[in-house]
């Protein structure tokens, strides 16, 4: 029973593929998962609130309050509740709603109330899926942070073959298995994540840095904590912090602090994912006073820092397992390929500033990890940050069994 002890919300909206949820419902009480079942009041014309309600051992909600006996369906407390929220079917109306932040009905007034993570397994006509409307609204769902399980391709309830499925309950159920209960893997590895950008003094006020806000690489820390790891983060100044105690944080400013903070903490790590942005450059003489306008243009010496990530790729021990991040905007493969290369790294991840969603500062990344050894390239479609990292730490384990 994989999801002993598992409080799952399980959200059923109107589209053909809701008689599918008594599936799902059956394999999440199979797996030991405590379900509490929100319909819409369409998804009533596909299946029985009588049979998920008999299947999920509860009575089924729909409405804010069930007059009958007396008691109001408490929103919030159901989202407290939840250590999951599963949306399966999602409707491309009810993804629109998500996205726009509508609150008309008692599973949408839960989806906004829910603190626990979100999984979102959309189903609809392949045209609907296509239709640019929600293409754009799949990608604002995923930058609030919630996982889109699927669609998956095939034949359709209207006939035609296309994008639209929901994912099968088999694998949406073992999809949350993982999600929730995850191997602890990297139990008893030291990790070092860097993240953010790093700022360089000009003078006492002002300084040269760049857009990175430091999630992709707090979401690295999390998942690798996830998976059992003792991580230590080494952050620039972001406008993210990681929300689990569990990691050592230590905040760093500029690319020499990155440099002495991870050089210290590398010795001792098993593992290292360099996801900071850090400055190339800094200036040589930054003033020890504010520099005052003078009517005439300003020359700042720049001078090269070190790279952080190349050092540590020279000290790198057999034993160590060394990931950077490439961050391109042209010949992005070749890029990464010579910098993985250079740097003797194990792993890199490239994201490229031409993917729309991808890189700096949004909530989404589109990436390609290419490996080592035989330089294999997988590329990624766009996903929430959390997902990215939950991407990158599976790839970045199996090298390590196969190594
Ligand atoms: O922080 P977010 O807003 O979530 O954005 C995430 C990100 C875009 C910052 C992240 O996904 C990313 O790509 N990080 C690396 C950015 C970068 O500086 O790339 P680069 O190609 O210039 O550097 C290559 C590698 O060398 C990186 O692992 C970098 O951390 C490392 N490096 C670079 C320069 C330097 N002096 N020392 C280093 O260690």
């Amino acid at each position: 029973m994989r999801l002993s002890g598992k409080k799952i919300l399980l959200g059923v909206t109107g589209s053909i593929a809701a008689y599918k949820s008594a599936e799902l419902t059956r394999l999440l009480i199979k797996e030991g998962a405590e379900i509490q079942v929100v319909m819409t009041k369409s998804a009533h014309d596909f299946v029985t609130p009588l049979t998920l309600g008999t299947l999920s051992k509860k009575p089924v909600f729909t409405e804010f309050s069930t007059p009958a006996s007396g008691t109001w369906n408490n929103h919030v407390e159901l989202g407290l509740w939840a250590d999951a929220m599963l949306i399966a079917p999602a409707s491309a109306n009810t993804i629109a709603k998500i996205a726009a932040g509508y609150c008309d009905n008692l599973l949408l007034a839960t989806y906004l109330s829910a603190k626990c993570r979100v999984f979102i397994a959309p189903a609809m006509d392949l045209d609907m899926f296509a239709h640019p409307t929600t293409t754009q609204n799949i990608t604002r769902i995923l930058s609030f942070g919630n996982c889109i399980l699927g669609p998956e391709s095939g034949e359709l309830a209207s006939g035609l073959k296309g994008a639209g499925r929901m994912v099968e309950p088999e694998s949406i159920v073992e999809y949350l298995i993982k999600a929730l209960s995850p191997d602890k893997e990297l139990q008893g590895k030291k990790v070092l994540v860097s993240a953010g950008p790093t700022r360089e003094a000009i003078d006492p006020v002002r300084f040269i840095s760049n857009h990175s806000s430091g999630k992709m690489g707090v979401a690295l820390a999390e998942e690798m904590q996830w998976r059992g790891a003792e991580v230590t983060l080494v952050m620039g100044p972001s406008v993210k912090a990681p929300s689990n105690g569990a990691i050592k944080l230590i905040p760093v400013v500029s690319a020499a602090d990155m440099h002495a903070a991870c050089m210290k903490i590398y010795a001792d790590s098993d593992i290292a994912i360099m996801a900071a942005a850090v400055a190339d450059f800094t200036p040589g003489n930054p003033a020890d006073s504010k520099m005052k306008k003078t009517g005439n243009n300003l020359q700042i010496d720049l001078i090269p820092t070190t790279d952080i990530l190349a050092s540590m790729g020279n000290l790198k021990k057999d034993s160590q397992f060394l990931v950077g991040f490439a961050l391109e905007t042209d010949n992005e493969l070749q890029n990464a390929v010579s910098k993985l290369e250079r740097k003797n790294l194990d792993m890199i991840v490239l994201n490229s500033m031409k993917d729309s969603g991808a890189g700096f500062n949004s909530d989404t990344n589109k990436i390609t990890i290419i490996e080592k050894n035989n330089q294999t390239t997988t590329p990624y479609d766009l996903k929430s940050k959390q997902e990215v990292a939950t991407d990158i730490v599976d790839h970045l384990i199996s090298c390590l069994r196969k190594s």
